[in-house]
């Protein structure tokens, strides 16, 4: 059992995961006692780049599980000390899973094929943020109610949160407008599987202009325009995406009533700007709040096979 794809999940999946975050979310309001269905289990999480939002939730998330998390120092766990598959068949030996972010997704592969009986989590790779997108649609669905018949715009580059996006959203029925710079397009092979997992109307449409990327969106989303591990391209990427910032003249295409919507960290000033990132429809704290909730019910449903 793992996750490290949105297309590890199918429609049914999904749904359930995000029904039982919702129980745990309103368990946690109440203060009312929930299964612990990782008792007397640890969980270790392996992060190779920064995290204050991921790392923060799972060690929640662990604890109110009832697990123990371990905390392996990375550069010694996936730094090439011993092989990634190694480290995984190690592992698989203490701890119940492992909650992994690192660089490419095939990194994450080979680590989650070496030990099959670890349930394996993708904390955000290069390529894919599943576990961002959980909480995305969470917060969606506490808003709408349903993803039918919504358009999301992601504006920006087609990245790891964007992929994620479109994978989940579509699959919950709604369309997905990706406005994006030439050259840093979503993958084909993103919107092609998205076709095959898209339901109800489900549909993703990628555009260069950012003005009818976002024209009548019931919601505009964004993220950096630099991901983690690219600084190096920080410079160059700076003039490409300036017409892609999420201003308030952009955003007044979008519906009146859209939400504005950010995995965070933010780079205010560049890709939004405060007026928008601050504003009434900006649900950024919901989306950060609901990590916790969806990363429980992810982890209750691995433990549950
Ligand atoms: N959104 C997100 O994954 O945040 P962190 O990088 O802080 O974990
Ligand atoms: N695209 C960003 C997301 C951070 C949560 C990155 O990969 O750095």
């Amino acid at each position: 059992m793992r996750f490290l794809s949105i297309l590890d999940f199918d429609h049914e999946a999904l749904s359930a995961c995000l029904d039982l975050a919702a129980h745990y979310k309103s368990a946690r309001a109440a203060r009312v006692p929930h299964d612990r269905p990782l008792d007397g289990r640890h969980v270790a999480l392996l992060f190779e780049k920064p995290s204050l939002r991921t790392r923060s939730t799972f060690q929640i998330a662990v604890r109110e599980l009832g697990g123990n998390v371990i905390e392996p120092q990375t550069d010694v766990a996936l730094g090439g000390r011993e092989s990634i598959a190694d480290v995984a068949r190690n592992l698989e030996r203490w701890v119940y899973a492992a909650v992994v972010r690192t660089y490419a997704q095939d990194r994450l592969a080979e680590f989650a094929a070496a030990a099959q009986r670890l349930r394996v989590v993708n904390a955000l790779t290069n390529e894919e943020h599943p576990c961002q997108a959980l909480a995305d649609c969470l917060t969606l669905i506490e808003t709408w109610g349903s993803l039918r018949n919504r358009t999301i715009a992601f504006v920006g580059d087609g990245n790891n949160v964007a992929t994620s996006l479109a994978q989940a959203a579509t699959m919950l029925g709604a369309h997905v407008r990706i406005a994006s710079p030439i050259g840093f397009e979503l993958p084909d092979h993103v919107a092609e599987s998205v076709a095959r997992i898209a339901k109800s109307g489900g549909a993703v449409e990628l555009v260069t202009d950012p003005v009818a990327g976002v024209r009548d969106a019931d919601a505009v989303y964004t993220d950096v325009w630099t991901s983690m591990g690219q600084e190096d391209e920080a410079h160059g990427r700076v003039s490409v995406f300036l017409p892609y910032q999420v201003n308030a003249a952009l955003r007044s295409h979008a519906r009146p009533d859209a939400l504005f919507m950010h995995c965070l960290p933010a780079h205010r000033g560049d890709e939004v700007t405060d007026e928008v990132i601050d504003s009434a429809a900006s649900v950024v704290f919901d989306q950060a709040e609901n990590r916790l909730h969806v990363q429980k019910a992810l982890l209750a449903m691995l433990a549950r096979g």
